[in-house]
């Protein structure tokens, strides 16, 4: 069983297609073995990313039932120890699967043979989404040191957090009832921080308040600053997200790489190759590879 790492963003177009592709194949150079696994499902450009032809059945066959095993969709890249799973865009209305099925891919994620199963998912915040992302408490949210980045990246967490808390609860409990009322009544700098009020609620409903408050407790994202220019003021900027999510929801996020713009991303993007295989030496490429390197020393094989 590998370590699920989901790959998010709140806005579109901030490089988590090519974040996760080239971290999977830095792992992979690390003599880990990794599974990419395209979840941007109604628009999946991954193989594009990794220089790979789609002509494969990808995760779209699953939802649409033509397939029903996840490991038959795994396919080689050609990079060695890298493994990627399509996920077919051009079936129709795959973006947005039922439960029962969302439920068995995770659970099929989650038992794929691999040290690493890198997850990139679409932008925004829809359950789906955020479901996924939900897979480890510590998922990637890739963000720009931009104002509409960082708000965007902070609605995603509070969706998330919130949607996490939810699902502690069965339909009908009443602390359910209470948790969406307060979400319906939050007014962004008058609500209580969620925290808190999951502080408050889970004293009084027992074990599963209890539960409910540590999966919220045990959130610690992971963020990665793409496309920073080296601008002053730009760390600032992008710790903002840091600040008003400790504020706001009571969540601490980890900042764990600051990638540069590079231009050697671009023309990789058009080639189509992965930049750290065109240009192992660019500065995006350094990057992102000692971010590889804290990820395999620090986990890997469990
Ligand atoms: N560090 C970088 N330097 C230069 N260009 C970059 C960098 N990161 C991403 N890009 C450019 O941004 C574009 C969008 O990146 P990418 O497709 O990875 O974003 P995304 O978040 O996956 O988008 P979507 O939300 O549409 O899935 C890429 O085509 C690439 O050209
Ligand atoms: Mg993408």
């Amino acid at each position: 069983m590998g370590t699920v790492i989901p790959v998010a963003s709140g806005k579109g177009g901030v490089g988590k297609t090519v974040v996760a592709a080239n971290l999977g194949l830095a792992l992979s150079a690390l003599g880990k073995t990794v599974v990419l696994v395209d979840l941007d499902l109604g628009g999946a450009n991954l193989h594009t990313v990794l220089g790979v032809r789609n002509r494969h059945a990808g995760l779209g066959s699953l939802i649409w039932r033509t397939e029903t095993k996840l490991d038959t969709l795994v396919v080689a890249t050609g990079y060695p120890r890298l493994y990627l799973i399509p996920g077919d865009s051009l079936l129709p209305g795959t973006a947005n699967p039922d439960y029962s099925i969302k439920r068995r891919i995770m659970r099929d994620l989650g038992t794929l043979p691999a040290d690493f199963v890198i997850l990139d998912l679409g932008a925004g915040s829809s359950y789906t989404v955020v479901d996924f992302w939900l897979m480890a408490p510590d998922g990637f949210l890739v963000v720009v040191p931009e104002i509409p980045s960082i708000l965007n990246a902070y609605s995603f967490l509070k969706t998330a957090a919130f949607r996490l808390f939810l699902r502690s609860f069965p339909r009908g409990d009443e602390a359910r009832a209470q948790a969406l009322r307060h979400a319906a009544g939050s007014r962004e700098g008058k609500a209580q921080r969620l925290l808190d009020f999951a502080v408050d609620l889970a004293g009084q409903a027992g074990e599963r308040g209890a539960q409910a408050l540590e999966a919220l407790r045990s959130l610690k994202p992971r963020v990665i600053v793409n496309l920073a220019e080296g601008r002053a003021g730009e760390p600032e900027l992008a710790g903002r997200l840091g600040g008003i999510a400790k504020a706001h929801l009571g969540i601490d996020p980890e900042y764990v790489a600051t990638l540069p713009r590079d231009p050697a991303v671009s023309s990789s993007i058009a080639r189509p190759e992965p930049v750290l295989a065109m240009s192992p030496q660019a500065p995006f490429s350094l990057a992102l590879a000692g971010l590889a390197r804290q990820l395999a020393g620090g986990s890997g094989q469990k």
